[in-house]
Protein backbone atom coordinates (compact mmCIF):
# COMPACT_ATOMS: atom_id res chain seq x y z
CA UNK A 1 0.00 0.00 0.00
CA UNK A 2 0.81 3.62 -0.67
CA UNK A 3 2.11 5.49 2.58
CA UNK A 4 -0.13 8.53 0.96
CA UNK A 5 -3.40 5.93 0.60
CA UNK A 6 -2.37 4.46 4.24
CA UNK A 7 -2.77 8.36 5.41
CA UNK A 8 -5.88 9.04 3.95
CA UNK A 9 -7.25 5.38 4.97
CA UNK A 10 -6.51 6.36 8.55
CA UNK A 11 -8.38 9.45 8.48
CA UNK A 12 -11.56 7.99 7.57
CA UNK A 13 -14.56 10.85 8.20
CA UNK A 14 -16.14 8.61 11.22
CA UNK A 15 -13.10 7.00 12.52
CA UNK A 16 -9.68 7.40 13.84
CA UNK A 17 -6.63 5.79 15.97
CA UNK A 18 -6.33 3.40 19.14
CA UNK A 19 -2.67 4.17 20.46
CA UNK A 20 -1.94 0.57 22.14
CA UNK A 21 1.49 1.29 22.24
CA UNK A 22 2.21 1.54 25.93
CA UNK A 23 5.60 0.75 26.57
CA UNK A 24 6.58 -2.20 28.94
CA UNK A 25 7.27 0.56 31.69
CA UNK A 26 4.56 2.66 31.33
CA UNK A 27 1.71 -0.49 30.99
CA UNK A 28 3.49 -1.52 34.46
CA UNK A 29 2.47 1.36 35.86
CA UNK A 30 -1.29 1.49 34.71
CA UNK A 31 -1.33 -2.08 35.70
CA UNK A 32 -0.16 -1.53 39.34
CA UNK A 33 -2.47 1.29 39.84
CA UNK A 34 -5.17 -1.53 40.00
CA UNK A 35 -3.17 -4.41 41.31
CA UNK A 36 -2.81 -6.56 38.01
CA UNK A 37 0.21 -8.11 37.39
CA UNK A 38 2.61 -7.52 34.92
CA UNK A 39 4.21 -9.57 33.03
CA UNK A 40 4.13 -10.72 29.12
CA UNK A 41 1.12 -12.89 29.24
CA UNK A 42 -0.79 -9.57 31.15
CA UNK A 43 -0.61 -7.15 28.78
CA UNK A 44 -1.38 -9.92 25.84
CA UNK A 45 -4.97 -10.74 28.00
CA UNK A 46 -5.62 -7.06 28.12
CA UNK A 47 -4.56 -6.00 24.25
CA UNK A 48 -6.44 -9.01 23.79
CA UNK A 49 -9.72 -7.52 25.19
CA UNK A 50 -8.98 -4.18 23.22
CA UNK A 51 -8.63 -6.03 19.62
CA UNK A 52 -11.48 -8.41 20.27
CA UNK A 53 -14.00 -5.56 21.15
CA UNK A 54 -16.94 -6.44 18.57
CA UNK A 55 -17.67 -3.49 17.03
CA UNK A 56 -14.28 -2.13 17.12
CA UNK A 57 -14.55 -1.15 13.06
CA UNK A 58 -16.61 1.31 13.21
CA UNK A 59 -15.24 4.04 14.97
CA UNK A 60 -11.30 2.82 14.68
CA UNK A 61 -9.30 2.82 11.32
CA UNK A 62 -5.82 1.94 12.86
CA UNK A 63 -4.39 0.61 16.30
CA UNK A 64 -0.46 1.49 17.23
CA UNK A 65 0.85 -1.99 18.76
CA UNK A 66 4.03 -1.99 20.95
CA UNK A 67 7.36 -3.88 19.58
CA UNK A 68 6.08 -6.59 22.19
CA UNK A 69 2.54 -6.94 20.99
CA UNK A 70 2.77 -6.88 17.51
CA UNK A 71 4.71 -10.10 18.09
CA UNK A 72 1.70 -11.65 20.25
CA UNK A 73 -1.15 -13.92 19.17
CA UNK A 74 -4.76 -14.57 20.37
CA UNK A 75 -5.92 -17.37 22.89
CA UNK A 76 -6.81 -19.29 19.64
CA UNK A 77 -2.71 -18.63 17.73
CA UNK A 78 -3.71 -15.99 15.51
CA UNK A 79 -1.32 -12.87 15.38
CA UNK A 80 -3.52 -9.89 16.55
CA UNK A 81 -2.40 -7.95 13.78
CA UNK A 82 -4.81 -10.53 11.84
CA UNK A 83 -7.37 -10.03 13.84
CA UNK A 84 -7.43 -6.36 12.85
CA UNK A 85 -6.78 -6.86 9.43
CA UNK A 86 -9.57 -9.21 9.38
CA UNK A 87 -11.81 -6.25 11.22
CA UNK A 88 -10.49 -3.97 8.19
CA UNK A 89 -8.49 -2.31 11.02
CA UNK A 90 -4.66 -0.92 10.10
CA UNK A 91 -1.83 -1.91 12.20
CA UNK A 92 1.15 0.16 12.94
CA UNK A 93 4.00 -0.36 15.41
CA UNK A 94 5.71 2.11 17.38
CA UNK A 95 9.29 2.12 16.83
CA UNK A 96 10.92 4.51 19.01
CA UNK A 97 12.06 3.32 22.43
CA UNK A 98 11.50 6.39 24.71
CA UNK A 99 12.74 9.33 25.16
CA UNK A 100 16.20 9.91 27.58
CA UNK A 101 16.99 12.88 28.86
CA UNK A 102 19.93 15.06 27.15
CA UNK A 103 23.23 15.74 29.12
CA UNK A 104 23.12 19.55 29.67
CA UNK A 105 19.82 20.08 28.78
CA UNK A 106 18.03 18.46 31.64
CA UNK A 107 15.31 17.55 32.10
CA UNK A 108 14.27 17.77 28.47
CA UNK A 109 14.77 14.69 26.55
CA UNK A 110 15.54 13.33 22.76
CA UNK A 111 13.90 10.62 21.48
CA UNK A 112 15.76 6.93 20.94
CA UNK A 113 15.08 4.12 18.13
CA UNK A 114 17.46 4.37 15.04
CA UNK A 115 19.27 1.03 15.99
CA UNK A 116 18.77 -2.14 13.48
CA UNK A 117 15.60 0.42 12.00
CA UNK A 118 16.07 -0.92 8.23
CA UNK A 119 15.60 -4.52 9.73
CA UNK A 120 13.11 -4.02 12.73
CA UNK A 121 10.95 -2.01 10.17
CA UNK A 122 11.20 -5.18 7.88
CA UNK A 123 10.19 -7.71 10.31
CA UNK A 124 7.23 -5.69 11.48
CA UNK A 125 5.98 -5.15 7.86
CA UNK A 126 6.31 -9.12 7.73
CA UNK A 127 4.24 -9.23 10.64
CA UNK A 128 1.65 -7.05 9.06
CA UNK A 129 2.77 -3.30 10.13
CA UNK A 130 1.65 -0.58 7.32
CA UNK A 131 2.54 2.37 9.10
CA UNK A 132 4.95 2.93 12.35
CA UNK A 133 4.98 5.97 14.72
CA UNK A 134 7.80 8.05 16.55
CA UNK A 135 7.12 10.70 19.40
CA UNK A 136 8.76 13.75 20.60
CA UNK A 137 8.24 14.95 23.94
CA UNK A 138 8.52 19.06 24.89
CA UNK A 139 8.27 20.33 27.82
CA UNK A 140 7.03 24.19 28.60
CA UNK A 141 9.02 26.53 30.38
CA UNK A 142 10.68 30.39 30.76
CA UNK A 143 13.78 28.62 27.80
CA UNK A 144 12.08 25.40 27.12
CA UNK A 145 12.01 23.63 25.07
CA UNK A 146 15.45 24.61 23.74
CA UNK A 147 16.11 25.53 20.06
CA UNK A 148 18.89 22.65 20.16
CA UNK A 149 16.21 19.89 21.43
CA UNK A 150 13.45 20.80 18.97
CA UNK A 151 16.19 20.64 16.07
CA UNK A 152 17.71 17.69 17.58
CA UNK A 153 14.20 15.73 17.70
CA UNK A 154 12.95 17.11 14.66
CA UNK A 155 15.90 15.74 12.91
CA UNK A 156 15.76 12.60 14.35
CA UNK A 157 12.30 12.18 13.42
CA UNK A 158 13.24 13.48 9.68
CA UNK A 159 15.76 10.88 8.76
CA UNK A 160 13.30 8.00 11.19
CA UNK A 161 10.41 8.94 8.40
CA UNK A 162 12.92 8.31 5.58
CA UNK A 163 13.31 4.84 6.83
CA UNK A 164 9.85 4.41 6.85
CA UNK A 165 9.16 5.85 3.66
CA UNK A 166 11.94 3.78 1.78
CA UNK A 167 10.03 0.34 3.02
CA UNK A 168 6.25 1.85 1.84
CA UNK A 169 5.64 2.41 5.89
CA UNK A 170 4.23 5.33 6.93
CA UNK A 171 5.36 7.20 9.48
CA UNK A 172 3.54 8.56 11.87
CA UNK A 173 5.56 11.85 13.56
CA UNK A 174 4.44 12.99 16.91
CA UNK A 175 5.51 16.02 18.16
CA UNK A 176 4.09 15.61 21.82
CA UNK A 177 3.78 19.08 23.17
CA UNK A 178 3.38 18.17 26.59
CA UNK A 179 0.68 19.42 29.14
CA UNK A 180 2.94 19.61 32.42
CA UNK A 181 3.23 23.19 33.44
CA UNK A 182 1.84 25.87 34.65
CA UNK A 183 2.10 27.55 31.41
CA UNK A 184 -1.05 29.19 29.57
CA UNK A 185 -3.20 28.68 26.56
CA UNK A 186 -0.77 31.42 24.51
CA UNK A 187 2.22 30.54 25.94
CA UNK A 188 1.28 26.63 24.38
CA UNK A 189 0.30 28.36 21.31
CA UNK A 190 3.83 30.13 20.84
CA UNK A 191 5.54 26.75 21.55
CA UNK A 192 3.75 24.38 19.65
CA UNK A 193 3.96 26.86 16.39
CA UNK A 194 7.87 27.12 16.89
CA UNK A 195 8.00 23.14 17.40
CA UNK A 196 6.01 22.57 14.46
CA UNK A 197 7.67 24.76 12.56
CA UNK A 198 11.09 23.56 13.22
CA UNK A 199 9.40 20.22 12.17
CA UNK A 200 8.54 21.23 8.66
CA UNK A 201 11.80 22.77 7.99
CA UNK A 202 13.53 19.78 8.80
CA UNK A 203 11.48 17.27 6.85
CA UNK A 204 11.59 19.80 4.16
CA UNK A 205 15.76 20.04 4.34
CA UNK A 206 15.29 16.18 4.25
CA UNK A 207 13.02 16.16 1.42
CA UNK A 208 10.66 13.67 3.04
CA UNK A 209 7.59 13.44 1.12
CA UNK A 210 5.26 15.32 3.12
CA UNK A 211 1.93 13.64 1.50
CA UNK A 212 3.18 10.30 2.68
CA UNK A 213 2.81 10.99 6.05
CA UNK A 214 0.50 11.72 9.06
CA UNK A 215 1.29 13.68 11.55
CA UNK A 216 0.63 13.40 15.23
CA UNK A 217 0.10 16.49 17.68
CA UNK A 218 -1.18 17.47 20.49
CA UNK A 219 -3.97 20.34 20.89
CA UNK A 220 -3.07 23.51 22.24
CA UNK A 221 -3.86 23.78 26.01
CA UNK A 222 -3.03 25.46 29.22
CA UNK A 223 -0.65 23.71 31.47
CA UNK A 224 -2.07 21.34 33.59
CA UNK A 225 -1.03 23.15 37.03
CA UNK A 226 -2.09 26.26 35.53
CA UNK A 227 -5.00 26.44 37.37
CA UNK A 228 -6.49 27.12 34.40
CA UNK A 229 -9.04 25.52 31.71
CA UNK A 230 -9.98 26.97 28.29
CA UNK A 231 -13.67 26.05 26.72
CA UNK A 232 -13.16 23.71 23.52
CA UNK A 233 -14.12 26.92 21.37
CA UNK A 234 -10.82 28.68 23.06
CA UNK A 235 -8.73 25.02 22.06
CA UNK A 236 -9.92 24.44 18.99
CA UNK A 237 -9.52 28.25 17.84
CA UNK A 238 -6.02 28.26 19.36
CA UNK A 239 -5.28 25.05 17.98
CA UNK A 240 -6.10 25.68 14.39
CA UNK A 241 -4.68 29.48 13.99
CA UNK A 242 -1.48 27.65 15.07
CA UNK A 243 -1.94 25.02 12.48
CA UNK A 244 -3.11 27.03 9.88
CA UNK A 245 -0.12 28.85 9.80
CA UNK A 246 2.13 26.25 9.81
CA UNK A 247 1.06 22.80 9.06
CA UNK A 248 1.39 22.71 5.19
CA UNK A 249 -2.50 21.77 3.28
CA UNK A 250 -0.29 18.57 1.37
CA UNK A 251 -0.33 16.69 4.86
CA UNK A 252 -3.06 14.59 4.68
CA UNK A 253 -3.98 13.56 8.17
CA UNK A 254 -3.73 15.22 11.21
CA UNK A 255 -4.32 12.71 14.19
CA UNK A 256 -4.30 14.51 17.69
CA UNK A 257 -3.27 12.76 20.82
CA UNK A 258 -5.41 13.25 24.62
CA UNK A 259 -2.43 13.62 26.08
CA UNK A 260 -3.53 13.09 29.49
CA UNK A 261 -7.08 15.13 29.07
CA UNK A 262 -9.85 12.72 29.96
CA UNK A 263 -11.99 11.40 27.46
CA UNK A 264 -14.62 13.87 27.73
CA UNK A 265 -12.34 16.93 27.49
CA UNK A 266 -10.66 15.48 24.45
CA UNK A 267 -13.44 14.51 22.83
CA UNK A 268 -15.32 17.93 23.42
CA UNK A 269 -11.52 19.78 21.97
CA UNK A 270 -11.73 17.46 19.13
CA UNK A 271 -15.49 18.12 18.40
CA UNK A 272 -14.61 21.97 18.14
CA UNK A 273 -11.70 21.88 16.16
CA UNK A 274 -13.74 19.64 13.72
CA UNK A 275 -16.76 22.30 13.43
CA UNK A 276 -14.40 25.43 13.21
CA UNK A 277 -12.02 23.21 10.33
CA UNK A 278 -12.02 24.81 7.14
CA UNK A 279 -12.94 22.93 4.25
CA UNK A 280 -10.13 21.73 1.77
CA UNK A 281 -7.82 21.29 5.28
CA UNK A 282 -6.46 18.04 6.41
CA UNK A 283 -8.34 14.82 7.93
CA UNK A 284 -8.52 15.65 11.24
CA UNK A 285 -9.17 12.94 13.48
CA UNK A 286 -7.84 11.39 17.19
CA UNK A 287 -5.01 8.92 18.09
CA UNK A 288 -5.84 8.93 21.91
CA UNK A 289 -4.29 6.46 24.24
CA UNK A 290 -5.10 7.04 27.69
CA UNK A 291 -8.33 9.00 26.51
CA UNK A 292 -10.07 5.70 24.92
CA UNK A 293 -8.65 3.30 27.31
CA UNK A 294 -8.21 4.43 31.16
CA UNK A 295 -11.75 3.44 31.87
CA UNK A 296 -11.50 0.71 30.23
CA UNK A 297 -8.76 -0.85 32.67
CA UNK A 298 -10.05 0.34 35.64
CA UNK A 299 -13.17 -1.71 34.68
CA UNK A 300 -11.08 -4.91 33.34
CA UNK A 301 -8.97 -5.05 36.72
CA UNK A 302 -6.99 -8.11 35.38
CA UNK A 303 -10.84 -10.11 35.84
CA UNK A 304 -12.18 -12.38 33.31
CA UNK A 305 -15.38 -11.32 34.82
CA UNK A 306 -15.12 -8.07 33.64
CA UNK A 307 -13.99 -8.66 30.10
CA UNK A 308 -16.96 -8.18 28.26
CA UNK A 309 -18.23 -5.05 30.38
CA UNK A 310 -14.73 -3.40 29.48
CA UNK A 311 -15.33 -4.45 26.20
CA UNK A 312 -18.38 -2.58 26.18
CA UNK A 313 -16.51 0.52 27.67
CA UNK A 314 -14.04 0.71 24.85
CA UNK A 315 -16.59 0.81 22.48
CA UNK A 316 -18.71 3.77 24.14
CA UNK A 317 -15.35 5.38 24.76
CA UNK A 318 -14.81 5.16 20.65
CA UNK A 319 -17.90 5.80 19.74
CA UNK A 320 -17.66 9.21 21.36
CA UNK A 321 -14.46 9.93 19.61
CA UNK A 322 -16.39 8.93 16.44
CA UNK A 323 -18.93 11.36 16.78
CA UNK A 324 -16.64 14.11 18.21
CA UNK A 325 -14.63 12.66 14.93
CA UNK A 326 -17.61 14.22 12.63
CA UNK A 327 -18.21 17.43 15.16
CA UNK A 328 -21.05 15.91 16.44
CA UNK A 329 -21.02 15.73 19.95
O1 LIG B 1 2.67 8.27 22.93
C1 LIG B 1 1.57 8.66 23.20
C2 LIG B 1 0.39 8.09 22.57
O2 LIG B 1 0.61 7.75 21.27
C3 LIG B 1 -0.77 9.05 22.73
O3 LIG B 1 -1.15 8.90 24.02
O4 LIG B 1 -3.41 9.90 23.87
O5 LIG B 1 -2.40 9.14 26.03
O6 LIG B 1 -1.51 11.16 24.87
P1 LIG B 1 -2.20 9.83 24.74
Amino acid sequence: MDPEDIAKQIGHPQKGILAADWSVGTATKKFEKFSIPTDGETRRKYRQLLFTTEGLENYISAVILHEETIKQKTDDGVLFTEVLKEKGILSGVRLDIGQEELPGFSPEQITFGLDNIRRRLLEYKNLGAVFAKWRAAYFIGDSKPAREIIDANSTLLAIYSLFCLEVDILPIIEPDVLMDGSHSLEQCAVKTEEVLTRLFQKLSDFKVDRKKILLKPSMVLPGKESGSKSIPSDVASATLSVFEKVVPVDVPTIAFLSGGQTLEEASANLNEIEKMLKPGLWQVTFSFARALQETVLEMWRGHDENWKMSQEKLLENARLCSLARQGKL
